[in-house]
């Protein structure tokens, strides 16, 4: 049996890719290698863990002897890395370990990659899933294209710039057949409640406050979860190894009206007066060198791959409070613990 490895499939976006190629592909190993850090969580594979064809691994991407021994024991031919750390404000606290997991954990992989297949390469493949935000800030118009120029600004985007660098470097060096995705906001069911949407859905929940960073005038570019795990199977499949794809819905909100928004269909969902919660609404401190703006074109993954966003984002954002609303117990397992520790340090300094 063919096996494919991801990485941090027990994360947010990972659970999904996973789910999707368990379920469309019975007859391929789909190995999940993940560490479980304090975003990784095993309940949100519960519905595919007894499939035959699913494997779960607890291995760190930074332990070469260990990746080397997954790669072989299963005898992978094809890696989709998302393992990574990805929330922008801990990246503000703590650089190091975005510096370790992201760069060192990327190119562990890409090493042990090379090595498992050095003598035969033939229909294999590294899928590494990286940000918009490695191609900076938009303070002047325009969109993020293919080969706009990097020029990440926080530690979160440096350390995806190095190891998109890193993985085109194996590709243009050891002809180790490589791609690469860049992929705009996500959103959906699973994703930790410390990224705007989760957070501010279960905060509207419980009546807290909404920490609105600056005036709210950022501009974000939201896709469906479901929507970003189509394109990488696409692309996993058919796209061209050595190329860059940038996958997006053309879907650009200002923070403070999305937060409107959520408020609306929360309070609604909730059975509460229209408008209820905005009172919750907090302009605190902006997060240190926020960056404005990100506009993903996603033009060339639509016309090369036939790829599009298969949701209107009201929709989108009206099924993903009702997953919040309706997992509750998920929101509480997730929501205890070290995750109070973050929330004081984080919003109560
Ligand atoms: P996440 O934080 O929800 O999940 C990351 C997963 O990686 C977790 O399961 C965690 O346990 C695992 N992990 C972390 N360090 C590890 C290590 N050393 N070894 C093994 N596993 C480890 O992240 P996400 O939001 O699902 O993002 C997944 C990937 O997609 C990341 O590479 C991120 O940069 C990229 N991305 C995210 C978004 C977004 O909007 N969330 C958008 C574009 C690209
Ligand atoms: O663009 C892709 C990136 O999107 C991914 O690579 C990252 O992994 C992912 O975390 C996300 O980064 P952002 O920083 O854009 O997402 P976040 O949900 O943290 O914030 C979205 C916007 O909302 C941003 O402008 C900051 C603002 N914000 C966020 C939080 C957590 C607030 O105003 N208040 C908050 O409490």
């Amino acid at each position: 049996m063919k096996s494919i490895l991801i990485t941090g499939g027990a994360g947010f976006i990972g659970s999904h890719v996973v789910r999707l190629f368990v379920n469309k592909y019975p007859d391929t190993t789909i190995v999940n290698m993940d560490n479980l850090t304090y975003a990784g969580n095993l309940e949100n594979l519960r519905d595919v863990v007894s499939q035959p064809n699913y494997r779960f691994v607890k291995a760190d991407i930074c332990d070469y002897a260990q990746v080397k021994k997954i790669l072989s024991d299963f005898e992978v031919t094809g890696i989709i890395h998302l393992a990574a750390e990805s929330h922008v404000d801990r990246s503000i606290t703590d650089p190091f370990i975005f510096a370790h997991t992201n760069v060192i954990g990327t190119l562990t992989l890409l090493q042990a990659a090379k090595e498992q297949w050095a003598r035969d390469r033939d229909g294999c493949l590294f899928y590494h899933v990286s940000t918009d935000e490695v191609y900076g800030s938009l303070e002047h118009g325009g969109f993020f294209v293919e080969t706009t120029p990097y020029d990440p600004k926080s530690p979160y985007s440096a350390s995806k710039a190095a190891s998109d660098h890193f993985v085109r470097a194996f590709y243009n060096t050891y002809k180790l057949p490589a791609l690469v995705s860049n992929c705009s906001n996500n959103y959906g069911p699973y994703q930790f409640p410390e990224k705007l949407i989760p957070l501010f859905i279960n905060n509207i929940r419980c009546n807290k406050p909404l920490p609105v960073y600056g005036k709210g005038e950022n501009v974000r570019d939201w896709l469906f979860v479901e929507d970003h795990a189509r394109a990488i199977d696409v692309i996993f499949h058919h796209g061209r190894v050595g190329d860059t794809y940038n996958i997006g819905g053309f879907n650009e909100w200002k923070n403070i009206d999305l937060i409107r928004l959520m408020i609306r269909v929360t309070d609604r969902l909730l059975d509460r007066p229209e408008g209820a919660s905005e009172k919750l609404i907090t302009f605190v401190t902006d997060r240190a060198g926020h960056d404005l703006r990100y506009a993903i074109d996603s033009t060339k993954l639509k016309t090369e791959l036939g790829w599009t966003p298969s949701l209107q984002f009201e929709e989108g954002l009206e099924k993903t409070v009702r997953w919040y609303l309706s997992n509750q117990a998920w929101l509480d397992s997730v929501t205890s613990g070290e995750y109070q520790r973050y929330y004081e340090q984080m919003y109560n300094r």
